[in-house]
């Protein structure tokens, strides 16, 4: 038995003997990820994986050997997995992930900043301000804008809106953090698309306004808002007395991928001085095509933006961005503390605890910025082109077909259908059969009402002849579900 404690050489040091044990681990980690089956995901029921995973105990007396470890999880957790990078995974907005961001991904573990004070994390600090430098001008928010990496396009949103608030009450004088929130917050209202993400109701909820005070426009038949039902409703809001603080636009909603009018939009939250937040953590990467950026025309009027990394960036969970035009915004927010942002501080010395709704928070900006370093803009707007390119095909193959029904043209990566002569129950039967066999994972939702399927399209690599097999994956489903009834 060796006389040196096993845990020493667990911890991570950055000298070479630590090095070593560090890429050795790595090399066993990245070969337990080499899966046994193909398809988006293994067969097994979720009686058998709940089985099988409290097999595994968590915290014996005695601690396993590394390489068991991984090659356990290899076996019991990444092999029963979903598989992101499969052409049959097209459920959700999860997309394949960048071999510099997953890299990166080992370095932020084990250099482990913390972005909340400048003395935990002072070159990261900087690439976190650099980074956000960078996505104002790509959005072309004025100079002055800055923003903060969050852990998803929710906190973003929940964070805009808490801004949002501050804004609304610091315009009479009241500071809500300090007080919360005045009498005249009873008639405070936040507009959005009847298409809008959830997190803005939960926002409203959890800034004390109550689900109730999220007004949902009406949106057309593309699943975009509607300026003139936008009109109504605050013209309507003007004669009861009440005040919209904020209005949010879309660019890419959850299902459809439809982009709200957003200069429009800009147009009437500055008319009646409401904070103007646009939701693009789906659709804010088509701001790196000059073929697509056209379509998110009015980003740049806005008080705010949310910015998914983890969606269209192609980024590990979680990576989210949060830009305001002004960064004095974020002093809207700020809690002095005594050990982490006291404001005495040596110049140039920044906190970015002051910006965020977190106090401990990753480096998540470091994997997007290597991902971004890497590949380059006119890559990454090959593969984003290329995405939608394919939800257009698959809008004209379900078009074509004499048993699907396209409900909407698809926008951004999305493409959502029903199937004629079949009900909620069938699509359920073809979605739910699909996954169990562990040969496609399929989207299911509804829209305005009505039962539907999606294709949500996030891996470049597939093709034209993917998208052909899982339309007939699907029609073949529906005709063994209809059939049987
Ligand atoms: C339009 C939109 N906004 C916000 C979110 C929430 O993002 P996250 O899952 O990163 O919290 C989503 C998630 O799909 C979304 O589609």
């Amino acid at each position: 038995m060796s006389d040196t404690p096993r845990w020493r050489d667990l911890i991570v040091t950055l000298d070479d003997h630590g090095l070593n044990v560090l890429a050795d681990a790595a090399s066993v980690a990245v070969a337990s990820l080499q899966r046994p089956t193909s398809g988006p995901r293994s067969n097994l029921t979720p009686r058998a994986l709940h089985e099988l995973i409290t097999s595994l105990e968590i915290c014996p007396d005695d601690g396993v050997d590394l390489d068991t470890v991984l090659a356990d999880l290899g076996s019991m957790v990444w092999a029963h997995g979903v598989v992101p990078s499969d052409p049959a995974c097209v459920a959700h907005l999860h997309p394949p992930t960048l071999v510099p961001a997953v890299v990166t991904e080992l370095a932020i573990a084990a250099t482990n900043q913390s972005m909340d004070s400048w003395d935990q994390a002072p070159a990261a600090t900087e690439v976190e301000l650099h980074l956000m430098s960078w996505l104002v001008r790509l959005l072309a928010m004025p100079e002055t804008g800055s923003g903060v990496m969050t852990s998803g396009g929710t906190a973003s949103n929940v964070l805009a809106l808490t801004l949002a608030r501050s804004w609304a009450a610091a315009k009479i004088d009241v500071d809500v953090l300090k007080s919360g929130l005045p009498p005249a917050a009873r008639n405070w209202r936040i507009l959005c698309s009847d298409q809008a993400h959830f997190s803005i109701q939960r926002a409203s909820a959890e800034l004390g306004l109550g689900r109730d005070a999220v007004i949902a426009v009406a949106t057309t038949s593309t699943g975009s808002m509607d300026v003139t039902a936008l009109d109504d409703v605050l013209e309507r809001m003007t004669r009861d007395g009440l005040q919209p603080i904020a209005v949010v636009g879309t660019a890419g909603t959850t299902d459809l991928g439809a982009i709200d009018p957003l200069a429009a939009i800009a147009e009437r939250a500055r008319r009646y001085d409401a904070w103007f937040h646009v939701d693009a953590a789906v659709a804010g990467a088509l701001l790196l095509s000059n073929r697509l950026r056209p379509e998110l025309s009015g980003i740049e009027l806005a008080d705010s933006a949310t910015i998914d990394f983890h969606k269209l960036w192609f980024q590990p969970f979680n990576a989210s961005a949060l830009v305001v035009r002004d960064v004095q915004r974020f002093d809207l927010l700020r809690v002095k503390s005594n050990y982490l942002d006291r404001g005495d501080e040596l110049e140039g010395m920044v906190n970015l605890v002051g910006r965020s709704l977190d106090t401990s928070r990753r480096f998540d900006a470091a994997k997007v910025t290597a991902s971004l370093r890497t590949l380059g803009r006119h890559a990454l707007a090959e593969m984003l082109e290329q995405l939608v390119d394919l939800s257009q095909y698959a809008g004209s193959v379900i078009r074509a077909h004499p048993q699907l029904e396209l409900l909407a043209p698809p926008a951004s990566v999305m493409c959502v259908f029903d199937a004629i002569g079949a009900d909620a129950d069938d699509l359920r039967s073809v979605q739910q059969r699909l996954l169990a066999r562990g040969e496609m994972v399929l989207g299911r939702t509804e829209i305005k009402g009505r039962a539907a399927l999606k294709l949500t399209f996030m891996n470049p690599l597939s093709t034209s002849d993917d998208v052909d097999h899982l339309v007939d994956m699907v029609v073949r489903e529906l005709d063994a579900v209809v059939g049987s009834n």
